[in-house]
């Protein structure tokens, strides 16, 4: 009876062990091969969807790309937002338009992204999550080309590391090496 006690414990802890190991197994494997990617910021980023603790690599790339479109949409709503307010200067406007069209058609870039992992086709994924990672920095520069102070650099930072993030699994799903 002990023994079996044992092993049912033995075998419990080994299940609860793997049920998270992928996730573990994921992001410590990205940021071996790109250590720009911080483990601590793509285990707290992804374990937010109850999903990840039993996906592979191609499921946490899709995780990701879900959570920056997320993310993106809510960076459109601030921006669209902001541009309901009568008082912004016209370069402040101009730079917000911009922001607004890059977000835009980002958000839809990495919904296709999210179909093609769906589907399996992560080459394609790929280079649209690239495109998708450039929106918060286009949309920075958007402000700083102009000379004015970013209206939303709290909001472009974390959808950049979010982003960048899906962008960096994309890259390591695709990697054959
Ligand atoms: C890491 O970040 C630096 C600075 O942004 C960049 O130049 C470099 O290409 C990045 N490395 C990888 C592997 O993405
Ligand atoms: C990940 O798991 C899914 C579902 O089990 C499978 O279809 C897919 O081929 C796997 N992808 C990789 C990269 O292991
Ligand atoms: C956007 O991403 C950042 C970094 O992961 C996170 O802190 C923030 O809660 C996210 N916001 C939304 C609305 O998804
Ligand atoms: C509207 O824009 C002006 C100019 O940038 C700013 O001073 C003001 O605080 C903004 N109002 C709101 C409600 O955001
Ligand atoms: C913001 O983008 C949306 C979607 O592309 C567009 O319909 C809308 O006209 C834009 N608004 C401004 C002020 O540029």
């Amino acid at each position: 009876m002990k023994i079996i006690t044992v092993l049912f414990v033995s075998a419990l802890v080994l299940f609860l062990q793997n049920s998270s190991a992928s996730l573990d197994e994921g992001c410590k494997r990205l940021h071996a091969v790109n250590r720009n990617e911080s483990y601590e910021f793509c285990v707290t980023s992804l374990q937010v969807d109850p999903d990840s603790r039993t996906a592979n690599l191609s499921q946490l790339t899709l995780i990701a790309s879900k959570l920056t479109k997320k993310n993106y949409t809510h960076t459109f709503g601030v921006i669209q937002q902001l541009l309901g307010n009568q008082s912004l200067s016209h370069s402040q406007r101009e730079a917000l338009g911009a922001c607004n069209e890059t977000y835009s058609s980002e958000i839809e870039h990495a919904d296709i992204a999210i179909v093609d992992l769906e589907t399996g086709d992560p080459e394609d994924a790929v280079g649209l999550l690239q495109a998708a990672a450039r929106a918060p920095g286009n949309c920075e520069s958007a402000f700083s080309d102009r000379h004015e102070a970013s209206l939303i650099p709290g909001e472009d930072a974390l959808a950049s590391l979010i982003s960048a993030l899906a962008r960096d699994l994309a890259v390591l799903l695709n990697y054959k090496g």
